[in-house]
């Protein structure tokens, strides 16, 4: 096979990631996408960085096992930890690796007037002070505001996305918010699903999605690399998940808007992560 028609992989602990997916779909409407969800391990966010590293190692590796012309991280928790680690392995075999961190941060430093710029996201991802790295690098004068929502994932992964529960963790988590940043970054992949509540409790704040600046940063990687697919063709979309297949093909309606129509089980073993060990 060509190696344009490969296709592009994409990965994330569950079901958040098809926020990236939709986006990298609009965006790029010929590639071929493969998605993995690793709902056997889901939530990473309270994991430790070597578990989640470990988790990362594997899925990269079944998925260039399989053939991918590029891996996009689409999972915050996952990029704070692992992006640099695969990028130093995928570099060898000239596969591009995408994290979600760096481009809504930038993103959001265009967005904010103010330059007080908050993120939400889970425990993982708000401890590895990843954002604030990439905001400071960006613009020096920014100041951020964090708070990990633990709670979010697990109520989203339920469905839960318009329950008066989840209403009123969110209002809990965003309250410390309320005075300061005039932009906050949605830091975790399944957050743009509750966008409105999110809005509806900071009406005043713009909330940054990362997927459609990871989907527009994936497309120039693409070019830059003369990757993109060449025919005009309707593309082929596989999903992956490694549990509750069942559960998966129910969600994934809030997510694209149709169930999937290819969607296969697999298991991940010790053996996948060997190509990616450092
Ligand atoms: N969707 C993921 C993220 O962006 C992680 C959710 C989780 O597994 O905790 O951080």
């Amino acid at each position: 096979m060509n190696r344009k028609d490969l296709p592009i992989g994409i990965f994330d602990s569950g079901v958040g990631g098809l926020t990236v997916f939709s986006a990298i779909a609009k965006t790029l409407p010929y590639e071929n996408l493969l998605y993995l969800g690793d709902t056997a391990r889901v939530p990473y966010g309270s994991r430790s960085p070597e578990t989640i590293l470990r988790y990362a190692q594997r899925i990269a590796g079944h998925l260039t096992n399989r053939g991918v012309k590029a891996l996009v991280i689409a999972c915050n928790t996952a990029t704070s930890y692992a992006l640099r680690e695969l990028q130093d392995v995928a570099a060898r075999e000239s596969i591009p690796v995408i994290g979600v961190i760096q481009p809504g941060s930038i993103d959001a430093v265009q967005s904010s007037k103010t330059q007080k710029i908050g993120v939400i996201g889970t425990e993982g991802t708000i401890r590895s002070r990843k954002y604030e790295e990439a905001l400071q690098a960006l613009s020096p004068e920014v100041q951020t505001y964090t708070q990990p929502c633990p709670l979010l994932v697990p109520l989203i992964e339920e469905g839960w996305t318009k329950d008066p529960v989840t209403v009123e963790v969110l209002r809990r988590y965003l309250e410390p918010l309320k005075e300061g940043p005039d932009t906050i970054i949605m830091g975790c992949t399944h957050y743009p699903l509750i966008t409105e509540l999110m809005e509806q409790t900071l009406p005043n704040v713009t909330f940054i999605n990362s997927a459609v600046a990871t989907s527009k940063f994936c497309k120039s990687e693409l070019a830059l690399r003369s990757l993109l697919r060449k025919e005009h063709t309707s593309p082929q979309y596989h999903f992956l998940v490694t549990d509750n297949l069942e559960k998966f093909r129910k969600i994934s309606y809030y997510f694209l808007g149709q169930e999937p129509q290819s969607l296969e089980l697999v298991d991940l073993t010790e053996e996948d992560a060997e190509r990616f060990k450092l």
